[in-house]
This record gives structure tokens, sequence and C-alpha cells, in this order.
């Protein structure tokens, strides 16, 4: 049966190794897999803005012998015309895969019910499952494995990354801390979810106002912006709000003396981040970037095995 990737939790602990295993051949050797040959199209569909998605997407696609087909929903009948699931009826009879940045999760699921090519999310409002292979790449390279690291996600706990971080750190067996004000927690359904996966690979999820406990002797440390897009009007409340999570030196300095800072991108410095810390020795933010590419190969080669 045709596999999708809506969720960090889609895949299990095995096969999440297994893609990251991929992604680092895929790495050492750009053109090794060629699953799309022909060339065969792959729709890349954006109902948000982007950089990083839309080039890793498009070069990942053109690397594996294929053809990237780039769609604004401003310009198409997705979103508002016609359903997610009649969109998904016509594409799957042209295209090899399907690849969309949307809003709801619903939506999603709604697109990937019954169709026959896989349907990947490339950030909902609710997670960012390619990212978070990206990071997980990054991370591997960088401390040389993943299970029974110490992470920690401070600022906007109920946002698509740090509901990733949860979901795919518990599934790579790390104990991940989310550090946020109480009312920006994490859902309820992903923190039961991801302490039901970390119960069985040694992991664990801890979600803490607090920044300094969480950080003492952390591996790794991570943010994101604290306005993700679509919450623009939320964004005064916000800055308020968050300002004692931001990642600054004094915080860097509570973790391990090796530990690595990441965000996804894009960064608002002076914000979540100060700029000597994003911009400093212990930032791996290019490598994670470059590793979109990578990850989302080694994903969409993994994907199309199982079609
Ligand atoms: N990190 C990330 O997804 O970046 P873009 O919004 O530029 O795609
Ligand atoms: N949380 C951010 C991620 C951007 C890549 C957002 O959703 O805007």
């Amino acid at each position: 049966m045709t596999r999708h990737f809506l969720r960090d939790d889609d895949i299990t602990p095995s096969e999440q190794q297994e893609i990251l295993d991929l992604a680092l051949e895929i790495k050492a050797n750009r053109w090794a897999k060629r699953p799309l040959a022909g060339p065969e199209t792959v729709a890349v569909i954006f109902d948000k803005s982007s950089t990083r998605t839309r080039v890793s997407f498009a070069v990942g696609i053109a690397d594996l012998g294929g053809q990237p087909l780039i769609i604004s929903t401003a310009n198409s009948q997705l979103g508002g015309k016609e359903t997610p699931s009649d969109t998904a009826r016509v594409l799957e009879r042209m295209v090899a895969a399907i690849v969309w940045r949307t809003y709801a999760q619903s939506g999603l699921e709604e697109m990937a019910q019954g169709a026959t090519v896989p349907v990947i999310n490339a950030l909902s409002d609710d997670f960012h499952p390619c990212q978070l292979l990206a990071d997980l790449l990054t991370i591997l390279e960088h401390k040389g494995s993943l299970a029974g690291l110490q992470v920690v996600f401070l600022g906007d706990g109920g946002s698509n990354m740090a509901h990733s971080y949860a979901l795919a750190g518990a599934t790579a067996g790390m104990h991940v801390s989310i550090v946020c004000p109480k009312e920006f927690a994490p859902a309820t359904s992903v923190i039961t979810d991801a302490r039901a996966i970390a119960e069985k690979t040694g992991g664990s999820l801890t979600v803490t106002e607090e920044p300094s406990a969480a950080l003492a002797g952390a591996d790794v440390v991570v943010t994101d912006t604290w306005v993700s897009m679509g919450k623009e009007d939320e964004k005064a409340e916000r800055v308020a709000t968050f300002g004692k999570y931001q990642v600054d030196k004094e915080k860097m300095a509570l973790a391990a003396k090796d530990a690595i800072f990441l965000h996804c991108l894009p960064a608002d410095r002076g914000f979540e981040v100060a700029p000597e810390v994003i911009d400093g020795p212990q930032s791996v933010i290019w490598d994670e970037a470059e590793n979109r590419v990578h990850a989302q190969k080694a994903l969409m080669v993994w994907l199309l095995e199982r079609v």
C-alpha cells in the first residue's frame, strides 16, 4: 500500500533510521539513486511562502532524475474551488508524488486518503516532518548518534516545529524538552503520542516553562520563529510573551560545552535567538539547511520503493 509522510510518526523508529542511513549514502553520492528517471514529475504545491523547501525539493527531484512542478495555490483550483481529494484523484494520474505545504493538517489527510502516489507534508500548521529528517541528519553528523541525546526546544511549544521535535525526537529515542509559556504548550494529543513512542524507544518528552533545568547539560538547543506563518496578527502578544525564551549566550552556557544550535530558518535575529548564537561557533544552521536536500531525496526514494 502506498505510504505517505504527513507526520513524523508516520514512520517507525527503524524506518526513520533507514531513511537517515539512505540520506547519508545519497549525500556521499549525489547521483546514486534515480527512481524518477524518465523524467517523471513530482508536484510541489505551496499555500504558504518558502525558500528552502521549494529549492530543496526542486533540486532533490531533479537529482533523482525527475522534474519538479512547483504550483502556487493562488494560481491553481486548490484552495477554494476544488477539494484536496479531487485534486489528488487528478494529480495521481499524472505525477509520481505530491508534496504540499499548507495550513490545516486535515487537508493533507484528505489529500492522502486513498491516493495511489505518496503525499508528503512540506509543512502544515501542526507539523514540519521533512525539516525534522534534515535536523536529525544534522544532529547525527555532528554527534555521531541520536538515541539518548538531550534536546531542548525553546519557544512556541504549540508550533509545527515543536510538535515535530516531540514526535521525531521520541521516535529517535531522544530526551526532548519543550520549554514554552503555559499558554503555548504542545497539543495534548501530540504529547500523548510522543510519550507513547518514547516509552518504546527509551526516549522521553518533558514540557516545562523553565529553561534552566531543561538546558542543563543539553546536547542540542533548538528554536524557531515566535510568529509562524498564519499567526502574524498575534505578533505583538507573542513577542511580549516569549521574551524569556530567547536563545542567548547565557542560555547556551547552561548546555553542554559541545552543544550544537539548530534553527530551521527563516530566523528573526534579536527575537527567538541572539545574533551571537545563531552566527556563532555552535550554530549548525547551514548544514541543517543543506540537509533538507539529502533527507528529502532519501524520503522520496524510500516512499517510491513502496508504491
Ligand atoms: N525551514 C523551511 O521550511 O524554510 P522555508 O520556509 O524557506 O521553506
Ligand atoms: N514555524 C515556522 C516554520 C517556517 C519554516 C512557520 O510555520 O512559519
